[in-house]
């Protein structure tokens, strides 16, 4: 079981069996983490196991080119939960495989179902217009959900459903390897930082995961600052004070 989820599964109230090697990497020490298999060493980026397609020789380039091919094939296929019944299509996620900036929202909505593209409705022309005012274009930076099949009747994602899909997340995190991630919104927010905090007091601060060695920053969602324009300039603030944080000059 990947560290990553047991945070989601106490959430729903189960206690889940942990094997000891896993149980270690939440208190490794350096000289400890050598004995723990690849993929739960802290601070190296492994290939997943089942990404791993090709044995002979290849250039970093192409091994990150076919673990994409095979994240995106895994995503396409995925029935893991309920949300496959009614999807239309899977939303896997747009933009530049080595983007400096990654953006993450909650779920695809309806026109994103329809397109197979994240955030292309109304809140995808406010988010394209966050990141001009950046000085970005939607394909230089990496945009991406927390879970991949929209939810029937724009409902929040429920937890189960997020415990099955974030790995797919975080395997994009770690292909990316941005320099920066954004977090839309609280699905997002909760999702990765795994605490059930506001955004309000989540904004303003630089947060970490595991996944990535990269700052994180917690904003409004343009869906909730559409509803909440008197909003947009704390927005702004966030996305000044993300410039700021890896010393990009506006
Ligand atoms: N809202 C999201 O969180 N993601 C999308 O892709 C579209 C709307």
């Amino acid at each position: 079981m990947a560290v990553d989820k047991l945070w989601y599964l106490q959430q729903m109230g189960i206690e889940p069996y942990v094997p000891r090697a896993v149980a270690r990497t939440t208190q490794q020490t350096p000289s400890q983490a050598s004995d723990l298999p690849a993929t739960h060493r802290q601070g190296t980026v492994v290939p997943e196991p089942d990404a791993v397609v090709a044995q002979q020789p290849a250039s970093d380039d192409d091994n990150a080119a076919s673990q994409w091919q095979v994240l995106q094939q895994q995503v396409v296929g995925c029935r893991k939960c309920v949300l496959h019944e009614s999807r239309t299509q899977t939303v896997f996620g747009i933009g530049d495989h080595q983007a400096q900036w990654m953006f993450i929202g909650e779920a695809p909505g309806m026109d994103e179902d329809r397109k197979g593209e994240p955030f292309v409705g109304r809140a995808g022309q406010l988010l394209n217009k966050m990141l001009k005012a950046i000085g970005f274009n939607r394909n230089e930076v990496y945009i991406a959900n927390i879970i991949k099949c929209r939810p029937p009747d724009n409902r929040n994602p429920r937890l189960e459903e997020i415990v099955q899909c974030v790995d797919y997340l975080y395997r994009q995190i770690r292909l990316v390897q941005p320099q920066i991630i954004i977090l839309l919104g609280g699905v997002a927010a909760t999702s990765l930082l795994k605490q059930q905090t506001p955004v309000s007091r989540l904004r303003g601060l630089v947060h970490h995961i595991e996944a990535s060695e990269a700052p994180i920053i917690v904003t409004y969602h343009p869906a909730y600052l559409l509803r909440s324009p008197d909003q947009k300039a704390a927005a702004w603030e966030d996305l000044k004070f993300a410039c700021k944080t890896i010393g990009r000059d506006l």
